[in-house]
């Protein structure tokens, strides 16, 4: 029997009770895959989820080390919730993911009252390492150039979305960025092995994929492509919907091109960052690609999928960036007309190549650059919506809208959240017409909302 109190209360688990866990995810969708497939691993070892750290027996952050704030989110959230094993010292306090890897014996200095640290490639060994009994923590940071986990079921929460890593790590060392030694070098899970598990998923009520990796584009089992596997994932019955993050753009093949524009099931929606729209500062950060190569990948997507929806990632106040490099990236924004946009001051990464060039541009500056950049993309993106209403969208129904009672929420083919009156049962697919829109929000037609969920723009 568990005898489980919240509050003030302490949770004392009976010897015979399964071990409970709880998990916090920060940062990247490939953490939210890794946070299923590690919850699904300790479940085939005796491991409960539990939903909050008092009921836990062991309490996991997995970590992101992009940016120094989502490192200073994780240390102060980890300071809050050390008190829970400082009160039942049976539990057991663990960080994983990019941030054990990047910060290891400052976390360890920092934070002595860990128990474990383990590394992206080391989740495998998870089981072993909390059933081990030992005052020291115990840190696991092997980078292991073969580990795919295609042998480990995640636990999903459910849905009508199921995101499926296909290749983890990273070979192209943009010199701003710290997953290539976080994550270590690509490998790509076998095509044979993901169209099991997208069937498997399919079976269980899933109808939208997301291909997930850090260059998904790049990935090759040695036989298939990725355009190879799309079209194969794309054939599976009852999956409707096929999408991937985060491509690359010097990955982006001509039968890549060709796969999406001659699927119908898989989206017309690219996620393309694009980082800055200055050749000198791209030529910097060894993009790959230079502003007129990007430009005209967005007009060969164009040509191939002509209403293709694109989103992308920016970065300002890179180092030895002038305000006419900035002037670029919004002359870029503008022309290319994204429908979406991460936008992100450069945070400087310790091991980065970026690192030597130090933080040239004041904080002031950057917020001041990024200010002006989303309000520029605030502005294209609403307008981009705008030109929607009046059109017919199809809506992948997702449940619930969270602010609208009686209404659904679900996407569009282009990846926009839509809103609409309950007209189709969740997992089906629901044609409405846009009545209204926000910059991130299509309002579909129907009975007035009961409570209005907007502000419009
Ligand atoms: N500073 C700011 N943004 C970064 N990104 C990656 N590294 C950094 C950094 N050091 C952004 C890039 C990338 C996205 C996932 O995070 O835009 O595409
Ligand atoms: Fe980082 Fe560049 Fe690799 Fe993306 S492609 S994960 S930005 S190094």
């Amino acid at each position: 029997m568990v005898i489980a109190f919240t509050g003030t209360h302490t949770y004392y688990p009976h010897p015979m009770d399964p071990k409970r866990v709880y998990i916090e995810t920060y940062g990247c969708q490939m953490n939210v895959a890794d946070t299923e497939l590690i919850l699904g691993h300790l479940a085939d070892h005796g491991y409960e989820r539990t939903a909050g750290p008092e009921t836990a027996d062991v309490i996991l952050l997995n970590t992101c080390a992009i940016r120094e704030h989502a490192e200073e989110r994780v240390l102060s959230r980890l300071a809050a919730i050390a008190h829970h094993k400082a009160r039942r010292p049976g539990v057991k306090l663990g960080l994983t993911g990019c941030m054990v890897q990047h910060l290891r014996d400052r976390l360890l200095a920092r934070a002595p009252y860990l128990d474990l640290l383990a590394g992206p490639d080391a989740y495998r060994h998870l089981p072993e390492l909390l059933a081990r009994d030992s005052t020291d923590p115990l840190v696991d940071l092997r980078l292991d150039r073969s580990e795919t986990y295609a042998d480990m079921t995640p636990a999903r929460d459910g849905g009508v979305r199921a995101w499926v890593t296909a290749m983890r790590g990273c070979d192209r060392f943009c010199t701003f960025c710290v997953v290539p030694y976080v994550r270590g070098r690509e490998r790509s899970v076998s095509g044979p092995t993901l169209i099991e598990q997208v069937r498997t998923l399919a079976a269980s009520g899933y109808r939208e994929v997301v291909y997930l990796g850090q260059t998904v584009n790049a990935y090759h089992d040695g036989h298939w492509s990725f355009a190879d596997l799309l079209r194969r994932t794309a054939a599976i019955e009852g999956i409707l919907r096929v999408r991937f993050t985060s491509p690359h753009p010097a990955e982006m093949t001509d039968d890549l091109i060709d796969a999406m524009a001659t699927t119908p099931k898989v989206s017309p929606y690219l996620h393309l960052p694009v980082q800055s729209g200055s050749d000198r500062v791209l030529q910097l950060m060894s993009r790959d690609y230079d502003r007129a190569s990007y430009l005209a990948l967005v007009h060969r997507l164009r040509t191939a999928v002509p209403d293709i929806a694109l989103s992308t990632d920016v970065i300002v106040g890179f180092p030895t960036e002038e305000e006419s490099d900035f002037t670029e990236t919004l002359a870029l924004v503008n022309e290319v007309g994204f429908d979406h946009a991460f936008m992100f001051k450069y945070s400087r990464r310790e091991g980065t190549k970026a690192y030597a060039r130090g933080d040239t541009v004041a904080e002031a500056e950057k917020t001041d650059r990024l200010q002006r950049l989303i309000t520029l993309q605030e502005g294209l993106a609403a307008a981009r919506n705008r030109a929607l209403i009046g059109r017919e969208v199809e809506v992948l129904i997702e449940g619930p809208a969270r602010r609208t009672t009686g209404w659904l929420v679900g996407k569009t083919p282009h990846f926009k959240s839509t809103v609409l009156p309950n007209i189709a049962p969740v997992g089906s697919l629901a044609t409405v017409r846009i009545a209204d829109s926000t910059a991130h929000t299509l309002i579909g037609a129907g009975a007035a909302p009961a409570e209005q969920h907007v502000n419009h723009s």
